[in-house]
């Protein structure tokens, strides 16, 4: 019940003009009430949960959120602007420690601070895990309800594809036969871009490398496909204006906004375990602290970073180490805040032989201001696209023999899941470099899907609004370092087929210069970045590995549980939004 009642993400889009700011409740209106459930955190899993627990008209609950409840400002809704939603005012603006795997660099770790969460600044793609992702889910955790074959009727009946924003023919985009009638719209890119054509005819020219996969939402992922995207109408979809805005107007469920969960505490013991059904919240560091207690659970849904750092405030976590920083410890749970893992990215870029590429929209305001115009009309134009319009996921070639050569065994899932990504862009890509003032570019997003790196989540200060200290281990180890240089190579032979000749001109900028295995691997230190995908921080699993039981119960406690990307026990091998919610 409770993995039906957190499968499938959004619902149809509620209209826009509603003024919603009215339904939202203060933290001192909440505080006489009664409520079964109460929910942390209103993104991928917390939205859909909170709304579907609403669904039950005598199941009362209320939903805490620190951040906004601005999810329809006109910066999130447009897919096109989605690249300027990091470091705005709708990001918690995270850092991570300094990353030995970077040259001890720092970088940004954007995560969702309104209604929706990450949900309404993500990049839009969606994927649902591979056969092998979930498999090896249900073997960690002993529970074959996490099995591809258990989850599969759930996952298949979680999204509708919509039509695109253009309208077009897409039939050979997908595969409809893998797709259901869902909560979640999503659908292909809905502006056809001139590079498309040479991306599908590359994997007719190469089709052992670089395969087509008419739907990488089938389970398989391996291979070239068309991108999915949780966009309808031209629109960004996310977990508020979905299955959230259809909540709103229940009598039963309380919104609050703005407002910080400090803690979880105890409100009593069962047996020798504590009750853990009370909430403090508040405002700001020096307005005033609320509490509230639930009668059934408390779900927390704060997301990968924080739901582990409200844990560790509370006292549930590694006993010694809370000890070590001046907390009581009330429940001794060391695989909290551990397991952080996450999928490093980089960009390069190439020169081509032509001026139709996105770059214009960047470089001229004028076209700029007619594309926002043209999206205002009608919601079609260039900013209906999210990310790249095609992906693919691949496998290492002779990949037993690659790992053991590394004297490891294999990261990735098994044979359906991919260990790099690349995603297309007709127009120039970089983590570091700005778009430089001349020339037009075709550029692929590289990813390791399939990381072996684990790093973990720990208190820099007591204070519950300071910001964590994040450590994603990015590259730490060579594994990761060698995928992410296959990655590299691999973009480089996508563009080298017949498909795109007269039209890649030369590569561009500091990978040009990067061959030998060392010098790939300075580039990808230097160049390396978030694509914003933790997980795993308060995962599922047996014995102390595991914070969680498979039924998303945290051990040790009694009216407990964490809904979010904290409790994958392993990352998908894909983008992390669809699972948020499985
Ligand atoms: C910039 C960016 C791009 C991404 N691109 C993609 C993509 O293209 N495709 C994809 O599949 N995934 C993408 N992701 C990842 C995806 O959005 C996340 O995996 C997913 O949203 C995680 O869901 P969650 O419920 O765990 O956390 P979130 O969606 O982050 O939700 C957590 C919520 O809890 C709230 N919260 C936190 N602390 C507290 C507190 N103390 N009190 C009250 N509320 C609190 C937050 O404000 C937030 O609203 C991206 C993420 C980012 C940030
Ligand atoms: C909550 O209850 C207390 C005590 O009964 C009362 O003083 C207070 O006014 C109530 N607050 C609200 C918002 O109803
Ligand atoms: C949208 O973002 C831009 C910066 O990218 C900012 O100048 C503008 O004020 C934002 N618009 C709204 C409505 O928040
Ligand atoms: C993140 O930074 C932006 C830009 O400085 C700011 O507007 C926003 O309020 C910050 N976010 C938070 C949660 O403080
Ligand atoms: C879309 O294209 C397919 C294959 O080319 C064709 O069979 C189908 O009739 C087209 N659909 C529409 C609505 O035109
Ligand atoms: C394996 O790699 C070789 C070159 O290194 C390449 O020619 C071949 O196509 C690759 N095979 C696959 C299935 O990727
Ligand atoms: C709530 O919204 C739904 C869907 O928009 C509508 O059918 C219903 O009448 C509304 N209920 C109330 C109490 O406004
Ligand atoms: C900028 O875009 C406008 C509108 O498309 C176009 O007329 C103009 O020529 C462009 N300017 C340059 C310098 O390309
Ligand atoms: C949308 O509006 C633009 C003008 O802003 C127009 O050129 C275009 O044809 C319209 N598209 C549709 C599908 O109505
Ligand atoms: C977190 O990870 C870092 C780097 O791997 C390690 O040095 C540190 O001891 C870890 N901290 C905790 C509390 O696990
Ligand atoms: C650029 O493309 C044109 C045709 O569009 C072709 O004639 C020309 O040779 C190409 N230039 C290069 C350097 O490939
Ligand atoms: C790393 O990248 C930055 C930004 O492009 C560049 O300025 C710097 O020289 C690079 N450092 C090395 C060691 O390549």
């Amino acid at each position: 019940m409770m993995r039906l009642a957190i499968t499938g993400l959004i619902t149809a889009a509620l209209g826009a003009t509603q003024a919603f700011g009215a339904l939202f409740k203060g933290p001192a209106q909440v505080l006489n009430r009664t409520y079964d459930y109460i929910v942390v955190g209103a993104g991928a899993g917390g939205g859909v949960m909170a709304s579907r627990l609403s669904e039950d008209p005598h199941t009362r609950v209320l939903l805490i959120e620190a951040g906004g409840s601005d999810f329809l400002n006109i910066n999130l809704s447009v897919p096109g602007f989605a690249p300027t939603l990091p470091g705005s005012q709708f990001d918690w603006n995270f850092t991570t420690v300094p990353q030995a795997g970077l040259d001890d660099r720092i970088i940004n770790y954007p995560r969702g601070f309104v209604l929706g969460g990450s949900t309404s600044i993500n990049q839009m793609a969606f994927n649902r895990g591979t056969r092998d992702d979930y498999d090896r889910w249900a073997r960690v955790t002993g529970d074959d309800g996490w099995s591809f074959h258990k989850l599969y009727p759930f996952i298949k009946g979680m999204d509708t594809v919509t039509p695109p924003a253009d309208h077009h023919n897409t039939t050979g985009e997908f595969d409809p036969a893998v797709h259901g009638h869902g909560l979640l719209p999503i659908s292909l890119p809905g502006f056809l871009l001139p590079t498309d054509d040479k991306i599908i005819e590359t994997t007719d020219e190469l089709p052992e490398q670089f395969p087509f996969n008419l739907d990488y939402n089938s389970g398989d992922t391996v291979g070239v496909g068309w991108s999915q995207q949780t966009i309808q109408d031209g629109r960004r979809v996310s977990s508020a204006t979905s299955y959230l805005a259809a909540a709103f107007n229940r009598s039963n469920l309380d919104i609050v906004v703005n407002t910080h969960v400090t803690k979880v505490f105890p409100v009593g013991s069962e047996g020798h375990k504590p009750v853990v059904r009370g909430v403090e919240f508040a405002q700001s560091a020096d307005g005033p602290l609320y509490t509230s207690k639930a009668t059934k659970e408390v779900v927390l849904s704060a997301g990968s970073v924080k739901t582990p750092h409200i844990l560790l405030l509370s006292g549930i976590g590694d006993a010694a180490y809370l000890s070590s920083v001046g907390i009581n410890p009330i429940v001794d749970l060391p695989a909290v805040g551990q397991n952080l893992q996450d999928h490093p990215y980089l960009r390069i870029s190439w020169l081509v032989n032509s001026t139709d590429t996105l770059d214009n929209l960047q470089r001229n305001a004028t076209l700029a201001a007619a594309v926002l115009a043209e999206w205002q009309t009608n919601h079609t134009g260039p900013l209906v696209l999210g990310g790249g319009s095609q992906r693919a996921f691949l496998r290492i070639n002779d990949s037993d023999a690659f790992f053991a050569s590394l004297g490891t065994s294999d990261p990735s899932a098994g044979p359906t899941s991919g260990h790099y990504e690349l995603i297309t862009r007709n127009g120039f890509g970089a983590t570091r470099q700005a778009l430089p003032a001349e020339g037009h570019f075709f550029s692929f997003t590289i990813a390791v899907v399939s990381p072996s790196a684990r790093g973990n989540i720990t208190l820099a200060s007591t204070d519950p609004f300071a910001a964590p200290a994040i450590n994603p281990n990015f590259l730490a180890n060579p594994v990761d370092l060698a995928i992410m240089r296959s990655g590299i190579r691999a973009a480089r032979a996508f563009v080298s087929a017949p498909a795109w000749s007269g039209y890649i001109l030369s590569e561009f900028g500091p990978s040009a210069d990067a061959h030998t295995d060392d010098e790939l691997d300075a580039f990808s230190r230097n160049n390396t970045d978030t694509i914003d995908h933790p997980v795993g921080t308060v995962a599922m699993g047996k014995g102390v590995a595991g914070a969680l039981e498979p039924d998303l119960r945290v051990k040790g406690t009694v009216g407990l549980r964490v809904v979010d990307a904290s409790a994958f026990p392993f990352i998908i091998s894909g983008h992390t939004q669809g699972e948020s919610t499985v």
